[in-house]
């Protein structure tokens, strides 16, 4: 059985759960359903990054151990995936044993190698980034260090164990050079590129500064750089450090590592390299999408404009939501979040698009059909453009779906929507009850055909809406797989089809009070 790979950044706990996060997630999420439809054995892992300094504040701040706290703010994270309706096999916390265990074996395979040595570091450290700046990478601002990420820095100088990460450029080069598609999108590619080119320094990967971290194996004073703690999660997940694990096996080396764009560069340059290092292969893919602004200002704590995407499911739905997010912003491009825009998409492409699409075909089939499916007679020119154009779609979509194009694939399934519509205005199917009841009952029965297509291949984005439409075409809960996006798999003419209901109602602004 083919198998397929792919993971959410796990989430830093010390926040509250917001639009970024259910962002990574739903995108992993429609290419997991999507995977799975197409038959695929999938392993979709989410979860949440435990360790650290910033972690260890937050906990101080709420006056709690941080086990407890992690404990604690780790569920809000299963809580969101819940809400969302993120289809994901396993939930991990970097504060489990096995995971312990996985970032431990991981190291003694590095210090084995040589790639870890024993030194001192000295220079800065953000800790809203967790991550090492050189001086030359900071500007001074009201005499403060800032990052180019806006994360103040702090000086520190500790004991450190070093990667040689100085030593892995031009193995990395190599590495993007011979797997193109590795980095996605290819401007983000060409960024990483020139950084690597500019050479890099050995890395920090343990700190004595702090202590809730995993240890360092036999060095009671270290715990491990979170960064290299976090993203073991990949590999501890599917059963590392036994490599002859069935899971590890069929999994590795994963197929999608989904990122924002601002925790690239650990994806895509530390990553494979401590693989690598290690003896292991790197992943196939690492796909960074963009940010979201709210109402196009920056989203941020202090302007107190973060999304809410609890607040955004009460108000727009759930599969309206996902909708949205999938297909307003081609993925990988930053975005806007503006409520004007969100209303828009409801209304024209759900409502008045699929949803008026699947009702008047629908409520035609119920008045004039006895409520059964129609029987198609002759095909013509046309019915049989339309069905092409369903059938057309999936190998469409699977190259779509393969470098993570979600709003292209959402644009391919309008287009037959759009299609659909011109049809039914065409053959006018009210006007043939009267005069030709067969071409009538095959136009309808073309259109439900071309629904449940449609409502196959949306499964991905909108599973509730889909699989309601499918309901209401009796579509058995077994033969919603992309293997039955094909003619001998079509609607029986005759089955008994449950009352129409509407699936996408309009949005209608409630009145300002
Ligand atoms: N813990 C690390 C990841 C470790 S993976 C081995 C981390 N966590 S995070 O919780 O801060 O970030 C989660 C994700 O949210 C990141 O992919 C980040 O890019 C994303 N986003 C945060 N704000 C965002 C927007 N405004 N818009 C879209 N995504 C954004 O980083």
């Amino acid at each position: 059985m083919k198998t397929y790979y792919i993971t959410t950044p796990i989430y830093y706990v010390n926040d509250v759960p917001h639009i970024g996060h259910a962002y990574t997630s739903l995108a992993c999420d429609v290419m997991a359903r999507f995977k799975r439809l197409d038959g695929y054995n999938v392993m979709f892992l989410s979860g949440t990054d435990e360790h650290g300094q910033k972690i260890a504040k937050a906990a101080e701040k709420a006056g709690i151990d941080p086990q407890a706290f992690t404990d604690k703010v780790s569920q809000n994270f299963r809580i969101l995936l819940k809400n969302i309706n993120i289809s994901n096999d396993d939930f991990i916390r970097t504060t489990e044993e096995r995971h312990k265990k996985a970032c431990q074996a991981l190291w003694n395979e590095l210090l084995k190698r040589g790639e870890i040595y024993l030194g001192k570091y000295a220079g800065w450290y953000a800790m809203r980034d967790e991550a090492y700046y050189t001086e030359d990478e900071l500007k001074d601002v009201d005499g403060k260090k800032i990052a180019p990420s806006g994360a103040e820095c702090e000086w520190v100088e500790e004991p450190s164990y070093f990667f040689k990460l100085s030593a892995w450029g031009d193995r990395l080069l190599k590495f993007y050079e011979e797997n193109p598609d590795f980095i996605l999108p290819i401007s983000r590619r060409n960024e990483v590129i020139s950084f690597v080119k500019s050479g890099m320094r050995d890395l920090s990967v343990s700190r004595t500064a702090i202590t809730w971290g995993v240890p360092v194996p036999d060095e009671p004073k270290h715990v491990m750089y979170v960064w290299l703690d976090a993203l073991t999660n990949y590999l501890t997940a599917i059963g590392y450090p036994d490599t002859n694990a069935d899971t590890f096996k069929k999994f590795w080396p994963a197929d999608v590592h989904m990122v924002g764009k601002d925790i690239l560069r650990f994806h895509a340059v530390y990553w494979p390299a401590f693989l690598m290092a290690a003896g292991l292969p790197a992943p196939k893919r690492v796909f960074a999408h963009g940010w979201w602004t709210n109402e196009g200002q920056k989203i941020s704590k202090s302007l107190g404009n973060v999304i809410d995407p609890v607040e955004l499911l009460a108000t727009y739905g759930l599969d309206q939501t996902r909708y949205f997010l999938m297909r307003e912003v081609p993925f990988g491009n930053d975005g806007d979040f503006a409520r004007e825009a969100m209303i828009r998409r409801i209304n024209s492409d759900l409502a008045n698009g699929i949803g008026n699409l699947a009702q008047r075909s629908l409520s035609q089939i119920a008045k004039n059909c006895g409520g059964l499916v129609p029987t198609p007679k002759e095909y013509t020119d046309k019915d049989k453009a339309l069905l092409q154009s369903a059938e057309n779609l999936l190998p469409h979509l699977r190259s779509l779906f393969d470098v993570q194009s979600f709003s292209k694939a959402l644009d391919a399934i309008w287009g037959v929507i759009a299609e659909a519509d011109r049809y039914v205005d065409e053959q006018a199917p009210w006007a043939l009850k009267k005069t030709d009841i067969a071409r009538m009952e095959t136009v309808l029965y073309v259109l439900a055909e071309t629904l449940r297509h449609l409502g196959i291949v949306l499964q991905p984005f909108m599973p509730d809406a889909s699989n309601a439409l499918l309901d209401q075409l009796a579509v058995p809960a077994d033969a919603r797989s992309f293997a039955h996006l094909n003619a001998a798999n079509a609607l029986t003419p005759g089955r008994p089809l449950p009352a129409p209901q509407g699936i996408f109602p309009r949005y209608i602004e409630a009145a300002k009070p």
